[in-house]
């Protein structure tokens, strides 16, 4: 049978009710890939969630699809995010398909080129601000308190739930639970949420538990240092956050894993960013490579011992960033005539 999408695929595990539209774009069932060059070289057993292949490009479309679902169950003909740019995508693109409106609340200056084209796109309105996300995130929070508007950022409970489904499709691919989750936090509601699938799907098929190893930018690292950062700064912008909303359940999750939340330089992530698409062929954002510079300085450190079965997870893809790509490209582009003798010289050069 077809894959369904994630509300038809997993309702035993999802509040869903007979009044639940049947959304879908399909998403979810995103391969798991084994790395196999990047296994042989760190001499551990590394796989990645490759969550840029969702609809939108990000694991986005599991929370949105179910949020988006509730909202117009519950009668909304609206719903509003702050985002720093996946979220907002994914909330246009299934309130596209739901026919309702989305509005988003955006950083000016600060969203990646691919992700406000997607918003464009789908239909949002879009709002910049002169602020960043933590900003943003306090006004539509305030605004929905006061106005017919289904706040669709992970705050609300309904993302968490969809957004689990990523752990069930690991232990489903894998036949039990990896020993380490690597996972970059930015608000902090995805490792919250893996956290709740891993232990849901432990409880119902006694699969075990990972070690939630969480990684957030060195220049936005607020759990790491045990306070809220008023102007955080990263070339990841996807993570460009200084007050995560979910801080307390990363907390949680990190300690009943026995896990860590440690931070990456923009540096180790530029890193990572290019050694997963040259090595690899996996092309993430800034944003998703922050997870992977995370499982190197862990392998490095020893808090990953050799021999571990380690998932890491890619969860942007990275045509949403296309600025970032070209600024740390390396590879200059060769200019030559239209000219098969001179293009064969050129060639027969680096062979
Ligand atoms: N990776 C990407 C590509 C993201 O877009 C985000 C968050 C994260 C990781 C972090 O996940 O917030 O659950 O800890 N992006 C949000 C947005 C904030 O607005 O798109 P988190």
């Amino acid at each position: 049978m077809a894959w369904q999408g994630l509300i038809e695929e997993y309702k035993e595990f999802l509040p869903v009710t007979e009044n639940t539209p049947k959304l879908t774009l399909n998403e979810g069932n995103t391969p798991l890939l084994k790395l196999v060059n990047l296994s042989k070289e760190l001499n551990i057993e590394l796989y990645g969630k490759v969550e840029g292949a969702n609809p939108t490009g990000s694991f986005k479309d599991r929370g949105m699809v179910f949020a988006v679902a509730k909202a117009i169950e519950d009668g909304s003909k609206c719903v509003i995010c702050a985002s720093t740019g996946n979220t907002s995508a994914a909330a246009a693109a299934y309130a596209a398909r739901a026919g309702i409106q989305s509005i988003v609340v955006i950083p000016k200056g600060k969203v990646a080129l691919g992700k406000l084209a997607q918003a464009t796109m789908y239909g949002a309105k879009i709002i910049e601000i002169d602020g960043n996300f933590d900003d943003a995130l306090q006004i539509v929070r305030n605004i929905s308190e006061v106005s017919p508007v289904a706040l669709v950022n992970s705050v609300n409970p309904y993302r968490l739930e969809g957004q689990k489904t990523a752990a069930f499709e690991i232990v489903d691919a894998l036949g039990t639970s990896p020993d380490y989750l690597c996972i970059p936090v930015g608000n902090a509601g995805n490792i919250s949420a893996y956290w709740k699938g891993f232990k849901e799907y432990n409880e119902a098929k006694k699969s075990g538990l990972p070690k939630m190893f969480g990684f957030e930018a060195e220049g936005a690292a607020a759990i790491v240092q045990g306070a809220p950062i008023a102007n955080p700064e990263t070339v990841a912008t996807a993570i460009r956050i200084g007050n995560p909303a979910s801080w307390s359940l990363a907390e949680a999750a990190r300690d009943e894993s026995g896990g860590i939340i440690d931070s990456v330089t923009d540096e180790e992530i530029l890193y990572a960013y290019q050694l997963i698409a040259s090595r690899e062929g996996v092309f993430v954002e800034p944003g998703s490579a922050a997870s992977l510079a995370g499982v190197l300085k862990s392998v490095k450190s020893g808090k990953i011992p050799a021999g571990s079965k380690v998932v890491t997870v890619f969860t942007g893809n990275g045509l949403k960033d296309p600025d970032t790509a070209m600024d740390v490209s390396t590879v200059d582009l060769v200019s030559l005539k239209n000219d098969e003798k001179e293009i064969l010289k050129y060639i027969e050069g680096i062979l």
